[in-house]
């Protein structure tokens, strides 16, 4: 039985969640998605009105709502004060605030402290997805990985899973990677970690590399 910590950073859609999931299920282990918390963090802020500078005020209102983020790779789900969020944070309102909302310094310390608390609950190990896991959040994670994935290729994806339009696709991802690289280190591998370009491979073929990662202990 697998009981380790395996962290997946790269940036937007260079195919984390999907792998992240599978990998997880076929571990028999937890999965955390560390975008979602940011999202659901950021729809909560957007929903109460309240300025983006207001840093006390941002604080306040996180600390005033019930977050919950299920970590079973089958039935993952954000609620946020008891509804399912999960259609409204990946809308393009939510996308379009996220990066922001993540750069204010005390909303990370405030996620990173609640992610590192569900690792540390996890009891079969956990997969754990977002950008600055493998350097930030879990740097003793027993495997690192970083996903990345041609430009192009990654905005074919997200336009082909979500039927938007290809242009305007490529243009967010690129306009979210620079607004996330003042905070994270979307375009860079965490120290230990290996790369793994998806470029030129399907979801099966990124699956056996990860597991003979994990049976040679990375
Ligand atoms: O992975 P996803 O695209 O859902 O992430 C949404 C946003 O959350 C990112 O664009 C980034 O601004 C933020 N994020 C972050 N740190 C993480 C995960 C996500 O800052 N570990």
């Amino acid at each position: 039985q697998f009981d380790g910590v395996i962290a997946i950073d790269g940036p937007s859609g260079s195919g984390k969640s999907s792998v992240s999931r599978r990998l997880a299920t076929e571990l028999g282990a937890a999965c955390l998605d560390t975008g979602a918390m940011y999202r659901a963090v950021t729809l909560a802020v957007m929903r109460s009105g309240v300025s983006l500078s207001d840093t006390a005020t941002i604080m306040k209102v996180i600390e005033g709502t019930r977050f919950e983020f299920g970590t079973n790779p089958a039935d993952r789900y954000t609620r946020i004060d008891d509804v399912l969020v999960d259609a409204d944070i990946r809308g393009p309102e939510v996308t379009g605030q996220v990066s922001a909302v993540s750069a204010v310094p005390e909303v990370r310390k405030y996620l990173i402290t609640a992610q590192r608390e569900i690792i540390a609950a996890a009891e079969h190990g956990i997969v754990v997805e977002g950008r600055d896991i493998g350097e930030v959040v879990a740097p003793d994670a027993d495997l690192k990985i970083y996903l990345t994935a041609d430009p192009a290729e990654r905005a074919r994806r997200r336009s082909s899973q979500d039927g938007s339009d290809l242009a305007a696709t490529a243009a967010d991802i690129k306009r979210r990677d620079t607004a996330d690289a003042k905070t994270t280190r979307p375009h860079d591998a965490a120290p230990g970690a290996v790369v793994v370009d998806t470029t030129h491979l399907d979801l099966d073929q990124v699956l056996t590399a990860l597991h003979e990662l994990i049976a040679h202990g990375g």
